[in-house]
C-alpha cells in the first residue's frame, strides 16, 4: 500500500507533468514501444509485477466459461497492434482488450487525433481505427500463450471502399475469422465515433445483417457487442434485443461519447461515466436474464469500479484512468474493491453483481 500511494506520488509529479507536455500520441507511441520491450524481458515482469500487481481470492471469478483473476481489464484502443500482452499481466489487469482491429491495414485519420482535457479528465480521441489489420495482427498472436483472458476488438476497415453494408459486414468477417482460434473472448465494436460512414450498425436492421453474418461463422469464444454512450434507451433496447436473438453473450457499455462541442472526435474518461452508468442501469434492469455486461468509461477508483459492479456489470474496462492516475491505479482499484467488498459483507465479487437494483 505504501509501495503504490510513493509510485502515485511519483507518476503525479514527475512522469506526468513530463507525459503532459508532449504529444499525446508520441507518448502513447512511445508507452506501447516501452511496454513491449519491457514484456519481454521475464526480469522486468516480475519486478512491474512485484510493485504493481494486487492479487485477492475474493476478485476471483469465471464469466462466460473465462477465469479472470480480477474484474479490471484493459479497453480497447491502447493496445490497438496486441503488442502489450506479455507486460499488461503485471501491471495488474485482469484482462485486455486488444484492438479495435479491422480486415485492413487502416492508417486512421490524418494527425493530430489525439488531445488532453485534463479540466474534464478526458482525452478526445480521433484515430479513426489506426491498426496493422487482421492478416498481420492474427498472424503475431497465433500460437502465443496468454496469461490473462484476451478480448480481440472487431471493427471495421475505415475507408471509402466499406460504406456499403455488403463490403462493411465483408470487413468484419474477415477480422472475425481471422481470430477465431485466437484468445478468450471477441468484442463486436459498432460504436467508433470516428470512422467513414457514421456507425451504421446501430441501426438494428444492418445490425441483424451483420450479426447473421457473424452466427453462421461463430467460433467458440463467447461475443460481446460495444455500445455508444450517446444512443437513446429506446435505440440500446433495439440493439440489444437483436443482440438477444443471435447469442450475443455480452454488452460493454460504452465506447466514447461523441456528442459534445470540443472539437472533433469522441471524448473518454469522465464525461463517459454518467452516460455509462446509465446504460448499464437500464439494460442489467432489462435484459439480465440475457447477457453478461462489462461497463467501461471513466472508471478511476475502486469506489468507481464498484459502483459499476453493484450496478449489473461483471467486469471493468479502463484507459483514461490509468493514463491520469498512473499505471499503479489497476492495482489500487483492485485493492480498493477488495476492500470494498469485505465492508459490505460480501465473500465473492459475484455476489455483488447488480445489487444496486434488487
Ligand atoms: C486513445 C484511445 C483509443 C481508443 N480506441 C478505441 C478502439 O480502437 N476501439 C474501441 O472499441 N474503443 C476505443 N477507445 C474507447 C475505450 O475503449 C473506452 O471505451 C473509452 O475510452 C472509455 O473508457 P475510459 O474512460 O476508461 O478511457 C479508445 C479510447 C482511447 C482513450
Amino acid at each position: 500500500m505504501f509501495a503504490t500511494s510513493v509510485q502515485g506520488l511519483l507518476y503525479k509529479y514527475v512522469a506526468k507533468p513530463i507525459f503532459f507536455r508532449k504529444d499525446p500520441e508520441k507518448v502513447h507511441d512511445h508507452v506501447i514501444r516501452l511496454g513491449k520491450w519491457l514484456g519481454e524481458k521475464r526480469i522486468a515482469r516480475f519486478v512491474i509485477s512485484f510493485f504493481l500487481k494486487y492479487e485477492n481470492e475474493i476478485l476471483s471469478q469465471d464469466v462466460l466459461g473465462i477465469h479472470f483473476q480480477n474484474p479490471v481489464g484493459l479497453a480497447a484502443g491502447f493496445d490497438k497492434n496486441a503488442e502489450l500482452y506479455r507486460i499488461i499481466p503485471s501491471v495488474g489487469f485482469g484482462f485486455e482488450e486488444v484492438g479495435s482491429i479491422t480486415g485492413e491495414y487502416c492508417e486512421g485519420n490524418p494527425k493530430p487525433r489525439l488531445w488532453r482535457h485534463p479540466d474534464i479528465q478526458s482525452l478526445r480521441v480521433y484515430y479513426g481505427l489506426k491498426n496493422d489489420g487482421a492478416t498481420q495482427i492474427s498472424k503475431r498472436l497465433s500460437k502465443k500463450r496468454f496469461t490473462i483472458p484476451i478480448g480481440v476488438s472487431v471493427a471495421k476497415t475505415n475507408c471509402k471502399e466499406t460504406i456499403s453494408t455488403d463490403a462493411a459486414i465483408k470487413d468484419y468477417i474477415k477480422c472475425y475469422t481471422a481470430f477465431s482460434s485466437i484468445g478468450d473472448y471477441d468484442t463486436i465494436n459498432i460504436s467508433c465515433p470516428n470512422a467513414h460512414g457514421g456507425q451504421p450498425f446501430s441501426d438494428p436492421e444492418r445490425l441483424g445483417m451483420l450479426l447473421s453474418q457473424i452466427h453462421e461463422h461463430r467460433s467458440r469464444k463467447p461475443v460481446f457487442i460495444k455500445l455508444s454512450p450517446d444512443l437513446s434507451l429506446d435505440e440500446v433496447r433495439d440493439i440489444a434485443t437483436m443482440a438477444k436473438k443471435y447469442s450475443i453473450d455480452g454488452l460493454i457499455c460504452s465506447n466514447l461519447v461523441k456528442k459534445h462541442d470540443l472539437g472533433k472526435g469522441g471524448l473518454s474518461g469522465k464525461p463517459v461515466a454518467a452516460h455509462s452508468l446509465e446504460l448499464l442501469s437500464y439494460l442489467y434492469k432489462n435484459f439480465s436474464e440475457d447477457f453478461v455486461f462489462i461497463s467501461c468509461g471513466g472508471v478511476f477508483t475502486g469506489e468507481d469500479a464498484y459502483e459499476r459492479i453493484r450496478h449489473g456489470a461483471s467486469l471493468v474496462q479502463l484507459i483514461t484512468g490509468m493514463i491520469y492516475g498512473g499505471p499503479q491505479v489497476v492495482g489500487e482499484i483492485n485493492r480498493d474493491l477488495a476492500m470494498l467488498l469485505k465492508q459490505d459483507g460480501f465473500e465473492h465479487i459475484s455476489e455483488a453483481v447488480g445489487l444496486a437494483h434488487h
